[in-house]
């Protein structure tokens, strides 16, 4: 099994937003038995918590199941996970820091958006709804490509 992993801050607006995205397109594809995926926040503002309501609204908009309850990253998780997507510098260099390692598969979600490459993900938890229309769209494009590399990389 292929792992993926989609850490963000809280583990409440775009992680578990990456991962409902994630896993319906992995379905979609009918990878849904080789590829599984998870998300992670860095901080432990949010553990157990339902996704923010505004993930909930924007992931319903478009048809994507969301259902996930909000958990830290732990060091662990560079064991279990094939790879990691950070959403943006600073959940990067968090990650780094809290696995106490570097990894190999641990990337930033927008090193696979063919429009802003290797941008970061923006925040919207202080913004409104059209903030997390915004992520909805880099995140559905970026998966997109992510998906591909992952068809070619593992030959899905
Ligand atoms: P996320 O957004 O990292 O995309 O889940 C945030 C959620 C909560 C907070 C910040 C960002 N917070 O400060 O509580």
């Amino acid at each position: 099994m292929i792992k993926v992993l989609f850490v963000c801050l809280g583990n409440i607006c775009r992680s578990p937003l990456a991962e409902a995205i994630f896993n319906q397109k992995i379905k979609e594809k009918g990878l849904e038995n080789v590829v599984s995926s998870d998300s992670a926040g860095t901080s432990n503002y949010h553990i157990g918590e339902q996704p923010d309501e505004r993930s909930i609204q924007v992931s319903l908009n478009h048809n994507v199941p969301i259902n996930h309850l909000g958990r830290q990253l732990v060091r662990k998780d560079g064991e279990t996970f094939t790879y990691i997507l950070a959403m943006d510098r600073s959940n990067h260099r968090n990650t780094i820091h809290t696995l106490n390692n570097t990894h190999e598969g641990l990337f930033l979600m927008r090193d696979f958006d063919p429009d802003e490459t290797g941008a970061d993900v923006p925040d919207p938890y202080y913004g409104g709804k059209d903030g997390f229309q915004e992520v909805y769209d880099i995140l559905d494009r970026s998966i997109e490509k992510f998906i591909q590399f992952l068809k070619e990389k593992h030959d899905l």
